[in-house]
């Protein structure tokens, strides 16, 4: 008896710190190991923590396992039924209609539209002067949120629409991002959570943005309306001639939009604060951008020949995955590396453990970029690392992302040097993406 009410003490603590941060829930010695079964409460919970383990639950027999129920309730009241939480033939058929829109072939023309927004980011910055500080987590969310609405939507944010999009995600992830007990007990979703009413009214700001957008969409859609996403939306027919339901364009619409935004501009600061805190690989990132482009801006034909700032966002995604952990549930019982998951259990699998594993890694905690240069990232254990994911799920827009950061990478420290306010504590925060639980208040100057 005594043992029972101390393992609950002990499972729940263990709850009460994964909620306020999942990061300090992780024990060092999970770094070593490869599966780790947790039981927490009366639930079964198996941390996979090694290459062949992923592969089996998001590749191999990724069939058997879906997203798990109590992460996919955190995002519902958000994103509905679209591609991030939809599962089954829904998923299918919508993935299969979004792919397009992602395709190779439009990746030249979505990174003018970066470099231009890009651009008007940086002429803010030179008429705010030399040495002006800003908290980039917000600034570079804002750019990435005008390019993502450019790319898929055709349409221009501008300040205000952007900045109401930006307090409601951030009050929604305030309300919302957190790991509930609730969740993970499996009660019902009607059950009022702590904070849904705040989320709610988040949801109707993101929403009034939303219809905005898709007024302008439907105004602009015709027989040859824009090539762009909402316009593949609004085109869609189903097996029967019937158009998307609109409840279900909408739901699409917040999902692009969000996936593509925040991610992106995430990586963009720890990538940055990372450059800081080691000069000598700032110093190399400099020598190819001064040989590569020789003073001038660079464009789409340059990205393949800038393989250190490649390499920088890689080893930056691997320290800093924005998508930290993936949640699954085993719908049959399954066996990974000789253990049985029995039907129902949840599988975690932490791409923040894993990419950090000793077993998997040399000098895990050391910022590395060469590791990702051609010829070394032939070593690297394929499915050690995973920032987009793996499988029939991996991120839709993973070129477009790495385009998008090793792009505007270049662009910013080709001309600028960003410093870290002195003094000002930077730690990640798991919510739902690694953030830095301060933001990250930097000095921009002139390089
Ligand atoms: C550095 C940038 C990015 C990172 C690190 C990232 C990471 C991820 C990861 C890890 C997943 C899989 C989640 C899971 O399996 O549970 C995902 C899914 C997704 N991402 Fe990204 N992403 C990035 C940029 C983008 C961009 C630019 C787009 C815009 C097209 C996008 C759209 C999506 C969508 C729609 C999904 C859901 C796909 C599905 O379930 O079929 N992402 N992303």
């Amino acid at each position: 008896m005594l043992k029972t009410i101390r393992n609950t003490w002990n499972d729940l603590r263990h709850l009460a710190r994964a909620r306020d941060n999942v990061l300090d829930a992780w024990p060092k010695s999970y770094y070593r190991r490869e599966l780790i079964p947790v039981r927490c409460l009366h639930k079964w919970m198996f941390v996979v923590n090694s290459p062949a383990g992923v592969q089996h639950v998001m590749v191999g027999n990724g069939k058997n396992y879906r997203k798990s129920p109590g992460n996919t309730q955190m995002l519902k009241p958000l994103l509905g039924n679209g591609l991030f939480v939809s599962e089954g033939e829904l998923w299918q058929r919508q993935r299969r209609m979004s792919n397009p829109a992602v395709h190779g072939s439009r990746l030249a023309g979505y990174a003018q539209l970066i470099a231009a927004e890009g651009e008007k980011m940086f002429a803010g910055w030179r008429a705010r002067g030399d040495g002006h500080e800003e908290d980039v987590t917000e600034t570079f969310t804002l750019l990435t949120a005008n390019i993502i609405s450019q790319i898929m939507f055709g349409f221009t944010l501008g300040e205000q629409r952007v900045r109401l999009l930006y307090e409601a995600f951030v009050e929604y992830q305030a309300s919302h991002g957190r790991m509930h007990l609730a969740e993970f007990l499996g009660l019902p979703a009607w059950l009022p959570r702590p904070g849904s009413r705040r989320g709610r009214r988040a949801v109707e700001k993101f929403d009034s943005v939303l219809a905005e957008i898709l007024a302008a969409g439907r105004a602009a859609h015709g027989g040859d309306g824009p090539d762009n996403f909402l316009h593949m939306l609004l085109a869609f027919r189903d097996d029967e001639g019937k158009p998307m339901d609109p409840g279900l364009v909408r739901d699409e619409m917040a999902s692009i939009f969000l996936a593509g935004h925040e991610t992106t501009a995430i990586t963009l600061g720890w990538a940055l604060w990372l450059l800081e805190k080691h000069p000598e690989v700032e110093a190399k990132l400099h020598a190819e951008l001064d040989q590569v482009l020789g003073g001038r801006a660079p464009a789409f034909e340059d990205v393949p020949k800038l393989a250190y700032t490649r390499a920088v966002i890689d080893e930056t995604l691997r320290l800093y995955p924005p998508v930290h952990a993936f949640t699954r549930q085993a719908l049959g019982d399954d066996e990974i590396g000789g253990r049985k998951i029995p039907a129902g259990s949840f599988v975690t699998i932490s791409s923040w453990v894993l990419h950090r594993h000793t077993l998997w890694w040399d000098e895990p905690e050391v910022f590395k970029p060469e590791r990702f240069l051609p010829g070394a990232a032939q070593k690297i254990e394929q499915r050690a690392y995973i920032p987009f994911g793996a499988g029939g799920r991996i991120c839709l827009g993973k070129h477009l992302g790495l385009l998008e950061s090793t792009l505007l990478l270049a662009m910013i420290t080709r001309e600028f040097r960003l410093r870290l306010r002195p003094g000002h504590p930077v730690e990640p925060l798991a919510r739902m993406t690694l953030r830095p639980r301060h933001g990250l208040p930097m000095r921009i100057t002139r390089r």
